[in-house]
């Protein structure tokens, strides 16, 4: 039996939509678009959404319209997937990387410690659905020795007066906090839409506005929309109306807005998110945790507290007491069955572009400790009970073959 490991659920109602918006005439943002993010907006109580082509996208807007920038830097876990630390690259400041907790996410005891005159955001990444410890987050930023140090040299940074959070909820879209939804827990939230995500639009992401006061976030969506659109005032969709042809530029933006195409996918998508995707892959989460438990070699994961629930995005299996090589070792035999496995992350400082820059994994020992011995599992829709258990019976002899059980 082969399983994949995360096809995207497409099915006849997102084949229609996106039909549909291909007959209409208009394919790129327009409608779709807008009523798409109007509904993440409902869906995770933030007042207002742009939605854009992906999350690095939309993570590199918010970090310009923040004015980062040479010199400056964010603090974001070693733990993460590159994009996270690219678009700090791509701005032209540096990323400070700061270690991660027994549950991936980034260790907040960590992050007071890296903070210098200099650093701008704070970008916390919700690995694998599993979200951050907001309240110490949020309360490290607004502590009185942490903003004194802040030196906002921009207006939005002298308006907010203190260190940005910016979280890469990638992953997290659906997770909750003290039964607040990610979208909600920090100043700025981006999702990614990407194909392997939990709602997909093949390629997208989106942008949460949750600013405090005095910040209209109206009026810093329509900004974040001229900076999607090359600094031009005007979309495509507007211009189109009739006499409203004359535009201006105002500054040399980016060019990474989301098309109808892809939002009306996102709507079926949407529409059957908490009820029925979030529902599946709960029950996928808990079929493994039931039966991996009764193993004492396997760690299985963190994924619903009295503070927290996960998106239930990926299913990030340890396995106690292995290294790199025993991993990837069991990794060779699970794929020998035909089940298709992967691991959620390599850290970034093992990665060339980082070491380069002289980031060093010895700096990060639990990044480490987590990555060597992880094995993220086959988690989709359409996973049938019968692939459920055979993931789970690959798993475990593969396993028991390596440690000799
Ligand atoms: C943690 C994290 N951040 C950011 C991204 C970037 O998302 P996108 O592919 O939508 O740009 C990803 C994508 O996998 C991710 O895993």
């Amino acid at each position: 039996m082969k399983v994949p490991f995360s096809p995207p659920r497409i099915d006849e109602k997102n084949i229609e939509a996106v039909v549909e918006v291909l007959r209409s005439g208009w394919i790129t943002t327009g409608p779709k678009t807008k009523e798409f993010e109007k509904r993440i907006a409902d869906f995770c109580m933030v007042p207002d959404v742009l939605c854009v082509n992906s999350a690095s996208a939309g993570l590199e807007l918010v970090l310009h319209w923040f004015g980062v920038g040479a010199g400056d830097e964010v603090i974001l876990p070693a733990y993460t997937y590159t994009a996270t630390a690219n678009v700090v690259l791509h701005c032209g400041a540096t990323p400070v990387m700061v270690d991660v907790k027994d549950d991936f996410d980034i260790d907040v005891s960590k992050i007071a410690a890296a903070v210098t005159p200099r650093t701008k955001v704070i970008m916390p990444v919700d690995i694998a659905g599993w979200p951050c410890d907001y309240n110490e987050i949020n309360a490290l930023v607004k502590d009185e020795r942490i903003r004194k140090m802040f030196t906002p040299t921009t207006e939005e940074q002298k308006m907010l007066g203190r260190i940005l959070v910016l979280a890469d909820a990638a992953h997290s879209l659906g997770a909750c906090y003290e039964n607040k939804p990610s979208g909600t827990l920090t100043d700025i939230t981006v999702f990614s839409f990407h194909a392997v995500k939990n709602l997909t639009t093949a390629e997208g992401g989106a942008i949460c506005l949750n600013l405090p006061t005095p910040f209209d976030t109206k009026e810093i969506y329509k900004q974040l929309c001229i900076k999607s659109l090359h600094g031009q005032t005007k979309d495509a969709f507007s211009k189109m109306k009739v006499g409203n042809w004359r535009y201006d530029v105002v500054e040399p933006g980016y060019k990474c807005n989301m098309t109808d195409v892809l939002a009306a996918i996102g709507l079926v998508e949407i529409d059957r998110y908490a009820d029925d995707m979030l529902k599946k892959r709960k029950y996928i989460f808990d079929k493994y945790s039931e039966a991996f438990s009764k193993y004492d070699f396997f760690k299985v994961p963190e994924y619903e507290s009295s503070q927290k629930t996960t998106s239930y995005h990926a299913y990030l299996l340890r396995v106690n007491g292995v290294g790199e090589a025993q991993r990837d070792e069991i990794m060779k035999k699970i794929f020998e069955q035909e089940v298709a496995v992967n691991v959620h992350f390599i850290p970034l400082p093992m990665l060339t572009c980082y070491k380069e820059r002289g980031y060093k994994i010895e700096d990060y020992p639990m990044a480490y400790k987590n990555y060597s011995c992880e094995i993220s599992l086959p988690i989709f829709y359409d996973l049938t009970d019968e692939q459920i258990n055979f993931v789970i019976d690959s798993v475990v002899n593969a396993t028991c073959l390596v440690l000799g059980k």
